[in-house]
């Protein structure tokens, strides 16, 4: 009898496993690049690489994690003992602990945000503004994030935060956080959805956004489509290798998949609906939707030209928060499931080691906003440069490994085992699946990698 730990319950292991997908990259990084790409035939291009080649990758990493029963290095030295394929579990590592360090920083962000929109701070003096919101809010996003101070307060309890729910271990802690947090993240995006949906000139950015045309996609919008595929599901993180490994052995690994990615392009699309319809409707379509400045500047303007601006913003901000803690608690849980089976370490102890010393990393993402700003490596800012090593080179290095291993080289059979339950359950696609990991998918996210260069 294996005494790996497991979700207790269907629902919360697809609650854990969605809440890692949906996070910041949905709600901030899609409709910045569906801005740049093209608007509609981007979306287009986005699901079809969700539902071709993401849902594939996705189920080659659930059949490592639950045929490896192990962490993300462990499952390569459990199913090919005595090979070098553990490598590709060190880069997942690598890459979830980097991005654990600045993303921590942004999640600090949306708590700061939404202790700004809830005291009321970041709508002072919005009444003698006049036409100048948009300078208000730059200055306030410089005041909140740009100082050393205030952003570091809030990193430093986003950690807090992450150690606290974190200890629980994986069924009272994330396990529970994400049953109940994954709920109050649709109500409160669908409440928003149908509030920029009943501005005035709505319309023309759902148009915008639903209205493909089909002159716009190229090679590059292909390329930015299938990163963003990649990123918003969370693939070659270690995530879903970690987490699959806690799934019980009669989960379905195929409508899993499914679910977790329908449910994270719905958001995709809804946020989409946010946000398209209400700077259509307030004019403010020529600005840059790009990460920070959308979510930080663009917004706020719009919230502060409707009635109860507070409210709205404390809400919108409640739900970034909500989707940056389900997704750093999955990308934590990374290396502290590494620490836990590679080293035979307590859980207490995993969870400390893993987050403590990011009180100095997270701080000097944090600094590279303020008085670390003018030191660069190889050109980027410390966060940067983090933020673009594991989101360009890593993650698709670690996916193309994977897509390799599992598609050639993994134990005969792992794929149709695991798709199939051991034989009790039918798997039709199976055959279409392994071709894809096998012939296609390792190119195209090669294209990823290569694309930029050209
Ligand atoms: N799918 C996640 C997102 O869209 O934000 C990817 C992710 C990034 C998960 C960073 C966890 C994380 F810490």
């Amino acid at each position: 009898m294996s005494t790996k730990t497991e979700f207790a319950s269907k629902i919360g292991l697809i609650a854990a496993t969605v809440g890692s997908a949906i996070g910041l990259g949905n709600i901030w990084r899609f409709p910045a690049e569906t801005q740049e790409n093209g608007g509609a035939a981007f979306l287009l291009v986005y699901i079809l690489c969700v539902l071709c080649l993401g849902i594939p990758v996705m189920l080659a990493e659930f059949s490592l994690g639950r045929g490896g029963r192990s962490d993300s290095i462990g499952v390569f030295r459990t199913l090919s003992p005595g090979k070098p394929w553990w490598l590709v579990g060190v880069g997942a590592i690598l890459a979830a602990y980097l991005i654990t360090a600045f993303y921590m920083v942004v999640a600090g962000w949306t708590l700061e945000y939404l202790y700004q929109s809830v005291s009321g701070g970041l709508y002072e003096g919005i009444d003698n503004a006049g036409g100048s919101l948009r300078e208000l809010f730059s200055t306030r996003m410089d005041d909140y994030i740009s100082t050393d101070v205030p952003p570091l307060i809030f990193t430093f309890l986003m950690i807090i935060l992450n150690i606290a729910i974190l200890l629980g271990g994986v069924q009272k802690g994330i396990e529970r956080l994400s049953n109940i947090m994954m709920p109050l993240l649709f109500v409160i995006l669908a409440a928003i959805c149908c509030l920029t949906l009943s501005l005035p000139d709505a319309g023309a950015g759902v148009r915008y956004f639903l209205e493909p045309d089909f002159s716009k996609i190229n090679a590059g919008v292909v390329v930015n489509a299938l990163g963003q595929a990649f990123f918003s599901l969370s693939l070659g993180m270690g995530i879903l290798i970690t987490y699959s490994s806690y799934y019980p052995a009669n989960t379905r690994l195929g409508s899993t998949s499914l679910t977790v990615s329908l449910l994270s392009i719905l958001v995709a699309i809804m946020m989409g609906l946010v946000i398209f319809p209400a700077v259509k409707s307030f004019g403010l379509d020529d600005e840059p939707l790009r990460g920070a400045t959308l979510v930080f500047v663009t917004l706020p303007e719009v919230f502060a030209q409707l009635p109860m601006p507070r409210l709205w913003s404390s809400l919108f901000f409640l739900l970034l928060l909500v989707a940056a803690l389900t997704s750093t608690v999955s990308i934590a849980e990374v290396s502290i499931a590494m620490l836990q089976d590679r080293f035979k370490m307590k859980r207490t102890w995993a969870t400390l080691t893993v987050l403590l010393p990011l009180f100095v990393f997270s701080t000097l993402c944090s600094l590279s906003f303020g008085s670390l700003s003018g030191f660069k490596i190889a050109g980027h800012t410390i966060f940067d440069f983090l933020d673009k090593f594991s989101t360009n080179w890593l993650l698709p290095l670690v996916s193309i490994g994977v897509c390799l291993y599992v598609g050639w080289f993994a134990p005969k059979n792992l794929l149709r085992d695991q798709l199939s339950n051991c034989g009790t359950i039918r798997s039709r696609t199976t055959g279409i699946v392994l071709f894809i990991i096998r012939y296609i998918a390792p190119l195209l996210i090669a294209a990823i990698v290569i694309f930029p260069l050209l």
